[in-house]
């Protein structure tokens, strides 16, 4: 069983306080979103008043913390460290980013809020079930495909065309985007989703493959491409400073210029 991530949840049952240790001389209060698929308090949310001074500059340095020192039981996904793998996404203080590259100072007021990305089914506590979201993203056939036989080295590309995957090929497939799109709230079984398709148009451009009608084909679907009502969200959270939805803007010219 799974629950869905916020802000979907009723009824929220009442959660623990782990309070400071003695002598903590900074103290921050985090106030976690917990879900345990095992367990028969779901949802709740728990509050750790962390001695800031104990951790790193981070989020993610804080909630490694609280599951090192204080809490075990807190579950939350993360790899890199740096904002490169997008595996610690999640909402911070009302706002989807990286738990790696978001400092705790950076929320304001004393008290910091942290919950999965918003409208996902939850797996356990911060960890979102993103099965649909990697689905998506398999479905605009993220690779090169060609009919022409294959070079004995490489395929070539132009500096001038290489170029134009720049803003696009950086997308670390974080989930922000998508989870942060009201469109994608709503239709998000049937809507592909920022994310899957700023990566569409990233294979659409490339100068390299040799499917474009195929693509448009695919996307010409009242859903899968034109619930987009740029609503731009997409843009003001991307923690890599894409902008997906000027690349759905732009697959919108491509189908209108091939019927002109
Ligand atoms: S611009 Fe489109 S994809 Fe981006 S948040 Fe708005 S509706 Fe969603
Ligand atoms: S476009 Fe930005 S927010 Fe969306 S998945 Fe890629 S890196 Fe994350
Ligand atoms: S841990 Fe990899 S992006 Fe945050």
């Amino acid at each position: 069983m799974v629950q869905l991530a916020l802000p979907k949840n009723s009824r929220v049952q009442k959660g623990r306080h782990h309070p400071a240790p003695a002598g903590a001389k900074n103290v921050k209060t985090f106030r976690i979103y917990r879900y345990d698929p095992e367990g028969n308090e779901n949802p709740r949310w728990d509050t750790y008043d962390v001695d800031v001074d104990a951790c790193g500059p981070m989020v993610l340095d804080v909630l490694i913390h609280i599951k090192n020192e204080i809490d075990p039981t807190l579950a939350f996904r993360r790899s890199c460290r740096e904002g490169v793998c997008g595996s610690c996404a999640m909402n911070i203080g009302g706002r989807n980013t990286l738990a790696c590259t978001h400092g705790h100072d950076e929320t304001h007021g004393s008290a910091c809020q942290i919950s999965p990305l918003p409208h996902m089914p939850v797996v356990k506590d911060l960890i979102p079930d993103l099965t649909m979201f990697y689905a998506q993203y398999a479905s605009i056939e993220p690779w090169l495909h060609t009919e022409t036989p294959e070079p004995q080295k490489e395929w070539r590309q132009t500096p001038e065309d290489r170029e134009k995957l720049d803003g696009l090929y950086e997308c670390i497939l974080c989930a922000c985007c998508s989870t942060s799109c009201p469109s994608y709230w709503w239709n998000g079984d049937k809507y592909l989703g920022p994310a899957a398709l700023l990566h569409a148009y990233r294979w659409l451009i490339d100068s390299r493959d040799e499917a474009t009608g195929e693509r448009l084909d695919e996307l010409e679907d009242p859903f899968k491409l034109y619930r987009c009502h740029t609503i731009m969200n997409c843009a003001q959270v991307c923690p890599k400073g894409l902008n997906p939805a000027k690349a759905i803007g732009e697959i919108k010219k491509m189908l209108v210029d091939r019927v002109v």
